[in-house]
């Protein structure tokens, strides 16, 4: 098996990381913005040209307001600093999620950081923020609907492929592989239409401990993986 092209990750697991320190869970939020940068830069040099990553779910409202508070403030942060840094390594950055729902100061800096790479080629690096996979089934159902009632679009043209390219991750290769850290072994809506094969990873470590050889191995970990997609294993398929 080939290297994954597009790798996307649940980073989970910073408030534990924080609590077993005996830190405020949004020391752990900062821990891994750290450990984001980091995951990054490694992609880059492993040569992975997509590179997604869940950084707040449309579920993560129901935290306390102050976490979800610090969790805004570290999305500004991180596009205010690192945002010179992706454009000058050719790193184009896309945001996946329900927008309308941001503040219009963060909107205004996901378009500011899009307009900025939409030219660059080195690497993609797709955010997830007030992203869920339901939400944005619904609002690619939506505008499929909108455009069907307005005679643009024939129900019967309503393929997988179509329907697809409705979504937030149109012209985005699906990820092959979803590493999830911390232990949980779950989507948590993520992806749910996008990772319909997608091969898993789930380590133990919490996100802001995942380094280098964590993304190392679960990339060999998938190269020795089989993908059949339904089918039979090339080997066995004349047998
Ligand atoms: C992941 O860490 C970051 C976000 C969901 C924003 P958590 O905050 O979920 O950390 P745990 O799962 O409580 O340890
Ligand atoms: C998933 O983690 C969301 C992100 C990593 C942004 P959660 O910590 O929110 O998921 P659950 O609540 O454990 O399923
Ligand atoms: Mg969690």
């Amino acid at each position: 098996m080939p290297k994954p092209t597009h790798i996307a990750i649940i980073m989970d697991g910073n408030g534990r990381w924080a609590k077993a320190r005996g830190l405020p869970r949004v020391a752990g939020h900062r821990a891994g913005v750290e450990a984001l940068r980091q995951a990054v830069r490694n992609a880059g040099d492993f040569g992975i040209p997509f590179l997604t990553v869940y950084a707040f779910s449309s579920e993560n409202w129901s935290r306390p307001a102050s976490e979800v508070s610090d969790l805004m403030g570290l999305l500004r942060l991180f596009i205010r600093r690192d945002l010179a840094e992706l454009h000058h390594n050719g790193v184009k950055v896309r945001a996946i999620g329900d927008r309308v729902g941001l503040e219009p100061d963060i909107r205004a800096m996901i378009e500011e950081a899009e307009n900025l790479t939409a030219g660059n080629t080195a690497m993609t690096l797709v955010i997830a923020f007030n992203y869920g996979g339901r939400d944005e089934i619904a609002r690619a159902a939506k505008k499929i609907a909108s455009a069907a009632e307005k005679g643009l679009l024939s129900p019967d043209a309503v393929t997988p492929d179509a329907f697809g390219a409705f979504l937030d991750t149109g012209g985005i290769p699906d990820p092959d592989l979803v590493i999830r850290t911390s232990g949980e072994q779950r989507l948590s809506n993520f992806m749910l239409w996008q990772a319909a094969y997608s091969e898993f990873v789930f380590l133990p470590c919490y996100w802001p401990d995942f380094g280098r050889e964590h993304l190392s191995e679960a990339i060999d970990t998938f190269m020795g993986r089989e993908r059949r997609y339904g089918g039979v294993a090339a080997r066995d398929a004349a047998s």
